[in-house]
């Protein structure tokens, strides 16, 4: 018998099998001859929010949660974020080895020379309500994308591919400046190409009316840093949409907007900007037990606590918190780090979040220093966007060249009725309630109307 598989007994008819283990992992697919009746379908795996199932081989990012480890291409989070630059770590997911240095130059250049978006892009953008959350409009922004790039629908050409991943990460800070600016009601302020990629992102940001818009380094150096370390993280959730959105053979364009949408909840993306509101609902110090009893009744949730991979300290958040000085250093101090700073110690103090091994995340920092650049909060997720479209082109293509890609469809446990005779309606019965939307909330006010 091979030593690398796993025997199977089933006992509803005391029949043995034997499934080989590659990789830690059987095949879902070698459980579907498990069965007791030979015209039955097989057992499945259940398996819902994929808490326990690889759905790809990949060998872009290296997540050990237990231990709290990040690699990129077997890269640590630390050393990068100490050597690299976010343009050399997104080349680095994409094409899978640290680039020389006439790579580095013609990549930089390449996405450089991208960053304008058609000024039809900006016509769509003026459509929006005054107050759309940016995050909206950047989906609808990256979703607009394909209809200006139609040639991006031969996703088995690698020039096209090339072109995609090039204008995605070039022209996401711009959709992303453009959509606050029009929050703001402020013109949209075009790239300028003797930028840095973090510098020019920041100026289309913030500039008024200077010549030229140059942020403070310790700005720019502490956003690249945050750049690079929301660059990847394997198989989460926005990642899996454009894995799946992809996996249809959509466009490149069509399938990270997928992983827009994702990102915007606030369990993922969206957790950063619900940080701040939690802390600036505690106030002040002396309300963070009162609140940590909220959490343990569950009232409430520790937003930028916890992790699905991580159980142990997140390592981004570690290094994040070496930028919090310097940061508040050229700008002004905010007493939410303080807030933020006893809220950590208190909840690593308490067994009820050390037993349930939840340690902050990434986003329980992030979005104070966000703050301090001033950037406002219904930004912060749309800022998680921008870098994570390296992660999310990466991925994508690595799952073009997989062999064994198919169109993601996963199976069910099917629960409801089956073979009902159908009922003319005035023959029905049911409850009195009629089923519609709750009470009406008031109108907001709409613009012009
Ligand atoms: N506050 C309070 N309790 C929590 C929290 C939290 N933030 N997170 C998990 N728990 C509890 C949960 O109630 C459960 O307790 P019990 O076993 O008594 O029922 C236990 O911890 C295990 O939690 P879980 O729900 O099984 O964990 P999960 O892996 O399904 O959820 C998570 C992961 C990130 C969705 C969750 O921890 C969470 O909602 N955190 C707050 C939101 C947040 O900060 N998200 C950002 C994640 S990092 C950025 C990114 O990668 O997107």
């Amino acid at each position: 018998m091979a030593t690398d598989s796993l025997t199977i007994t089933d006992n509803r008819t005391g029949q043995t099998y034997e499934v080989p283990i590659s990789d830690g992992t059987v095949r879902a697919m070698d459980l579907r001859q498990i069965k007791v009746d030979e015209d039955e379908f097989g057992m499945m795996a259940y398996d819902p929010a994929f808490t326990n199932t690889a759905s790809c081989r990949s060998s872009v990012t290296y997540i050990d949660g237990a231990a709290g480890i990040l690699e990129h291409r077997g890269y640590s989070i630390e050393q990068l974020c100490e050597k690299s630059t976010f343009l050399e770590v997104a080349y680095l997911l994409i094409f899978g080895e640290l680039p020389t240095a006439p790579q580095l130059d013609r990549w930089m250049f390449d996405i450089t020379h991208h960053t304008f978006v058609h000024e039809d892009l900006k016509h769509l953008f003026e459509g929006f309500r005054y107050d759309a959350h940016p995050m909206g409009m950047l989906l609808a922004g990256v979703g607009a994308l394909s209809t200006f790039y139609p040639d991006a629908k031969q996703i088995g050409d690698p020039e096209e591919r090339y072109m995609a991943a090039v204008r995605l990460i070039a022209k996401v800070p711009t959709l992303a400046a453009f959509s606050y600016r029009h929050n703001m009601g402020l013109p949209y302020v075009y790239p300028d190409n003797e930028l840095n990629y973090a510098e020019n992102f920041l100026s289309m940001v913030f500039k008024k009316t200077e010549d030229r818009h140059i942020p403070k380094e310790a700005l720019t150096k502490a956003l690249d840093v945050l750049f690079i370390l929301h660059a990847d993280h394997e198989q989460n959730c926005s990642t899996n949409a454009v894995r799946g959105v992809g996996s249809s053979d959509v466009d490149p364009y069509s399938a990270v907007a997928a992983g827009v949408a994702a990102l915007y909840g606030p369990l993922h993306g969206g957790a950063n900007e619900a940080v701040l509101r939690m802390l600036r609902r505690i106030e002040s110090p002396e309300n963070i037990p009162e609140f940590l009893e909220r959490v343990k009744q569950r009232d409430e949730k520790l937003m930028g606590f916890g992790h699905r991979v991580y159980k142990n300290y997140d390592p981004r958040a570690r290094i994040i918190q070496q930028y919090i000085e310097p940061v508040f250093e050229a700008t002004e101090y905010s007493p939410l780090v303080e807030i933020a700073r006893e809220l950590e110690k208190r909840a690593l103090d308490d067994e009820y979040f050390t037993e349930r091994k939840l340690y902050p995340n990434v986003d329980f920092y992030s979005g104070i220093i966000y703050e301090a650049m001033g950037i406002p909060t219904d930004m912060f997720t749309v800022i998680f966007a921008i870098p994570r479209t390296a992660g999310w082109v990466a991925q994508w293509m690595e799952m073009q060249e997989d062999p064994e890609k198919k169109i993601a469809r996963p199976r069910q446990i099917y629960t409801g009725e089956r073979e009902l005779e159908y009922v003319p309606i005035e023959q029905r019965e049911g409850p009195e309630k009629i089923v519609g939307p709750p009470a009406r909330r008031p109108k907001r006010p709409r613009r012009g109307a």
